[in-house]
């Protein structure tokens, strides 16, 4: 038994409804002071839920909920973020039109003597924050715009601004690189020694072994387990949250890889990227590998017609197509799964939802899904078979939980039948199970012949399922290696750009 003064945050028993929907039956999460505690489990669990509860979102319906051994019952998120609660959510909840340093302080701005807000101050109080952080974003540029990595980087800031005692971060690092992870875990450790509280909820196990101290497993809205990470394993974590066998990961099948599907040649945005030339096939799962910001998702924005090209040609089925705009993408037979797909169009530029939305019939809803009765019964079949946990597919988005409204998007574009599909982090924030039916599906569309560029910053995941791997490094196509010949090493060299000159280098 935890000695009680060494309890930050105490959740037991816990349920909460929402009209015939049980998000939470019985939740328990018992987390000491300075401790980092993973909260694991299968998409719609109810972690979130919970987490949201102790934000003072929501209200529970029952149990016990303690801080610093006290019974609260929060009725705003104003009186958890008063008693200490930071909460770094799934999606970022950043105002776009705001400057950064205004997104940070929201709501208690530091004030001059004269009752006027100290906007110098804020500025140094941010720019300290970010060294603290080690990141370099400049405060007085607005949100929008900027990437999910730098508005979650935001997040943190925002939520280590107010001296937490209890800090939780949601999928923190869903949308981060190596890079970025290790400098949120230096933050973490550095704020659990000096006493506070974290959880932190992930579907990368890595993470959690390498983060936490301690792990709870919930499944169905209940508590399961809680156990020193020193004592558990990988599988009897995933046992657990899963209740059943998971199927293998990565169950990539040959497939018969035909005539070329999308041709990009010399493609060139200004700064962005430069000289891109690349085949996928029919049949072929092309991986473009890299680190975040290599500029992946920007080639294939600019093949889908998101964004424009200086120069350079695609060709989709031997015919030269410029989608000007992602409806004649689609027209073309181009589909294309964005990265940021819960929130689209909202705080960066990512006009995806918005574009696609005159589109398709019905368009997108807020939160970046189709809507129309037609779309959902296209999109039914394909949302069973990536196990889609709601009672409704018209189901509100934003009441569905992160992993299933990821789901319901990529249910939703695959129903638009294409010949070419992009899929940029096909599995972020997808639990281990359905990753494994991700991937299946994917390998399965493959041998149906499809086309499908898969942009993924998991390298198990691209190793795994492609065919062939191109690597982007600083906006340029570093290594095209076959699947047989792709291994962690050769593909990490080519992303960071670290070629090994000597054994390149032809003699003069
Ligand atoms: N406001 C709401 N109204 C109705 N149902 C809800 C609401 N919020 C959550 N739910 C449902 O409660 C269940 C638990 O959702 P929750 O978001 O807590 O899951 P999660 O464990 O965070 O999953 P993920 O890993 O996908 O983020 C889901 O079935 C979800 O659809
Ligand atoms: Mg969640």
């Amino acid at each position: 038994m935890v000695e009680q003064s060494r309890v930050a945050l105490e959740l037991r028993d816990v349920a909460k409804s929402f009209g015939a929907v049980a998000a939470l039956r019985s939740g328990t999460l018992v987390v000491e002071r300075g401790s980092i505690h993973a909260l694991v489990g299968e998409n719609g669990a109810g972690k979130s839920t919970l987490v949201k509860i102790v934000a003072g979102v929501h209200r529970r319906d029952s149990g016990t909920f303690r801080l610093h051994g006290e019974d609260v019952d929060f009725a705003s998120t104003a009186e958890s973020k008063g008693s200490g609660v930071a909460v770094i959510y799934q999606e970022p909840t950043l105002f776009p039109d705001l400057s950064v340093t205004e997104n940070i302080f929201m709501g208690r701005q530091p004030r001059s003597r004269f009752g006027r807000i100290d906007r110098g101050a804020m500025h140094r109080e941010a720019l300290e924050l970010f060294a603290r952080l080690g990141v370099e974003i400049d405060p007085r540029r607005p949100a929008l715009g900027l990437s999910i990595a730098d508005q979650q980087i935001i997040e943190i800031a925002k939520a280590i601004s107010l001296d937490a005692s209890v800090l939780i971060m949601d999928e923190p690092t869903a949308a981060l690189s190596g890079v970025e992870v290790e400098r949120l875990f230096a933050v973490a450790r550095s704020l659990r020694d000096e006493g506070r509280a974290l959880v932190f909820i992930s579907h990368r196990f890595e993470e959690v072994f390498a983060l936490c101290d301690t792990v709870t497993v919930m499944r169905d809205g209940a508590y399961v387990s809680t156990d020193p990470i020193a004592e558990i394993t990988v599988d009897d974590i995933v046992s657990r949250m899963v209740g059943r066998e998971v199927a293998d990961l990565f169950p990539k099948t040959p497939a018969t890889i035909g005539e070329p599907v999308l041709e990009v040649e010399g493609l060139e945005r200004a700064g962005v990227f430069h000289d891109v030339s690349f085949t996928v096939r029919a049949g072929e799962i092309v991986g473009l590998a890299g680190l975040v910001g290599a500029g992946r998702s920007e080639i294939a924005r600019a093949v889908f017609g998101v964004d424009g090209y200086d120069a350079g040609s695609v060709r989709l089925a031997g015919r030269p197509v410029k989608p000007r705009n992602p409806r004649a993408a689609i027209r073309s037979g181009m589909a294309f799964v964005p990265e940021d797909r819960r929130k689209q169009g909202l705080v960066t530029d990512g006009s995806v939802a918005r574009n696609v939305a005159g589109v398709i019939r019905g368009g997108l809803a807020r939160a970046g899904l189709l809507t129309s009765a037609a779309e959902n019964r296209a999109a039914g079949p394909w949302a069973a078979k990536l196990e889609v946990k709601t009672s409704a597919l018209d189901m509100h988005a934003a009441t569905m939980s992160g992993g299933n409204q990821q789901k319901v998007v990529i249910a939703k574009w695959l129903a638009t039948d294409p010949t070419l599909l992009i899929i940029d982090e096909p599995t972020r924030g997808i639990d281990v199970g359905t990753k494994a039916e991700v991937h299946r599906l994917l390998s399965e569309l493959a041998g149906e012949g499809l086309a499908i560029l898969m942009i993924s910053s998991e390298l198990p995941e691209v190793l795994g399922m492609a065919d062939r791997v191109l690597v982007v490094c600083e906006g340029r196509i570093t290594a095209d290696i076959d699947r047989a010949d792709a291994t962690p090493e050769n593909v990490m060299r080519a992303a960071t750009n670290a070629t090994s000159h000597t054994a390149e280098e032809v003699p003069a």
